[in-house]
């Protein structure tokens, strides 16, 4: 990932980082949702259309099981908030377990572009919610994980 990409996505505001707790809280998840839609991968019609893409998400592993799935609610939630439509990605085209994952969260196959790596286009409408674990709850104004009661 060229860094230059990454300093964009913090300049402009579009990188989240999601703490555990509190705000200075361990960090455990991060993620961009922006508007910009690749020209490689969107056609001119479908970067028309009101969206957000999300990339880069990554979840520490075992630390909050589903939390993946909570990020990409929140993440629709965020997306209608901003009056998009859709809620879009793509992911590596051999990585069929990754694909299934996307699929199980409620996104379609819209297609595979050929030549690139992470060619395989998703998305789901914006108001889709696929999280039903109620102790997941992420604070949308500083995009915190608050964890249940029972968890240290
Ligand atoms: C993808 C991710 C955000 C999902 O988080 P989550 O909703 O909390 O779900 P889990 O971490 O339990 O993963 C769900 C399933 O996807 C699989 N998976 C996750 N990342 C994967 C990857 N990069 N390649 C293949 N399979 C992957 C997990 O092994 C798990 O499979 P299982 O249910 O058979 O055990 C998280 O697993 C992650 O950060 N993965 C590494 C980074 C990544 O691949 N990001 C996606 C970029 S498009």
């Amino acid at each position: 990932m060229p860094l230059a990409e990454i300093l964009g996505s913090i300049q402009r505001s579009e990188l989240y980082v999601v703490h555990i707790g509190r705000q200075n809280g361990p960090r455990v998840a991060t993620l961009t949702v922006d508007d910009r839609a690749s020209d490689l991968r969107w056609t001119e019609d479908e970067r028309r259309d009101a969206a957000r893409y999300v990339h880069k998400l990554y979840v520490v592993p075992r630390v909050a099981p589903g939390l993946g799935s909570a990020l990409l609610d929140w993440a629709g939630r965020h997306a209608a908030g901003a009056g998009a439509e859709w809620l879009r990605l793509d992911v590596w085209t051999e990585n069929r377990r990754l694909r299934q994952y996307y699929e199980d969260q409620g996104f379609s196959l819209v297609r595979v572009v050929g030549g690139l790596d992470s060619g395989a286009l998703y998305q789901r409408p914006s108001t889709t919610c696929v999280e039903r674990d109620p102790s997941l709850i992420i604070v949308d104004s500083t995009t915190e994980y608050v964890p249940p009661p029972s968890e240290p």
